[in-house]
């Protein structure tokens, strides 16, 4: 069988930064409670002239280029995104246009927050199948384009922003294992009501304000930190690794508070933890991406390195993948 490693990764951040202190003056907030109940300080805010595609181009690029392949050679775009340039066609065959991605298939994946760790685990079996050789794995999101700028409950937790690998056929060992579960019952926690099939935009939903992020907090909370700590617990064991071989853990960042309660029921130092969500908040399935990158590129990632993505969101759904480091 042959094996599947990430041999090119990128990511994007949008120039704007919008800090706790800028949210004071949209909403009933303040930079200590969000510090204090989120880890989060700021976070970066697209252009209102870029969508997804632009952000997750700019991205695809980085990782192309440090991959060292071109886009002609990629079999497939596996995209993952809750915030689409449109319901249809799919952001990934936007993409593949973009890119001049001549020979690959594209579709896009939609599992929320573990939207990225879920597309790893597709990309893995279509390499190890031995069906494909080279697949670029993109998570993008706009999300300050359904975020609800009046609700405080949601406007500051998110951000926006784009990573991508390419994962490749390789002779080592690259990708050990991958996990991904659903709950659907918790869809009504964390969920955009309106534009969908189910409730197709009228007036009435956009004056309802249904087209926008609407969520339980604590209900995300409580099932979070159970389901991300089992999806790291699953990779671990099959393929043989004890929570103190990680070398990085790199979880979702939905809040500081569910990192830190994940981190210590899978004992792992806070050395071992990569934590951006003071700078980034919440990106949602862009979030493992673009720790990867920032990671590797900033010599906290190193070959040989064992690495543990855990991650939960909207579906509810949630997904992890055990992998060792080969850049
Ligand atoms: N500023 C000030 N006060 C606020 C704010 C704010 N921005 N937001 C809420 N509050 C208030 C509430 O109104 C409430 O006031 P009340 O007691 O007078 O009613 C109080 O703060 C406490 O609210 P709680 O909801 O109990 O606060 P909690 O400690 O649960 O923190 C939070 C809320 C940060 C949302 C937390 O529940 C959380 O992080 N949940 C998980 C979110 C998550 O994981 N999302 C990921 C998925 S995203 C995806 O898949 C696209």
């Amino acid at each position: 069988m042959a094996h599947a490693g990430i041999i090119g990764i990128g990511s994007y951040l949008p120039e704007k930064v919008l800090t706790n202190q800028d949210l004071e003056e949209i909403v009933e907030t303040s930079d200590e409670w969000i510090r204090t109940r989120t880890g989060m300080r700021e976070r970066h805010i697209a252009a209102p002239d870029q969508s997804a595609s632009d952000l997750a181009f700019i991205a695809a690029q980085a990782a192309l280029e440090t991959a060292g392949i071109a886009a002609d050679q990629l079999d497939a775009v596996v995209l993952a995104t809750v915030c689409p340039d449109y319901l249809f066609p799919s952001t990934a065959c936007v993409l593949q246009d973009k890119l001049g991605a001549k020979k690959a298939g594209a579709f896009d994946l939609s599992a929320g927050c573990a939207g990225f760790a879920s597309a790893l685990s597709v990309a893995d079996a279509y390499i190890k199948s031995g069906m494909m050789e080279n697949i670029l794995v993109v998570g993008v999101e706009v999300l300050s384009r359904v975020t609800n700028w009046e609700d405080r409950n949601t406007c500051v937790l998110f951000g926006d922003g784009a990573g991508a690998a390419v994962v490749s056929a390789v002779d080592e060992e690259g990708l050990l294992a991958d996990f991904i579960k659903a709950d659907g019952s918790g869809g009504p926690f964390l969920i955009q009501p309106a534009g969908g099939s189910a409730n197709p935009a009228t007036h009435e939903t956009v004056d309802k304000k249904m087209h926008y992020v609407h969520m339980s907090g604590q209900d995300v909370f409580k099932s979070a930190v159970r389901a991300m700590v089992e999806g790291a617990r699953a990779v671990l064991e099959q393929a043989g690794f004890q929570s103190e071989d990680i070398d990085l853990l790199v979880p979702h960042q939905a809040n500081i508070r569910i990192i830190e309660a994940v981190r210590k029921r899978l004992d792992v130092p806070p050395e071992r933890a990569f934590v951006n969500i003071e700078r980034q908040a919440n990106t949602s399935a862009a979030t493992i991406p673009i720790c990867l990158d920032e990671a590797y590129r900033s010599g906290r990632l190193n070959r040989g390195d064992l690495v543990c993505t855990t991650t939960f969101g909207a579906g509810f759904a949630w997904a992890a993948n055990l992998l060792r480091w080969i850049i």
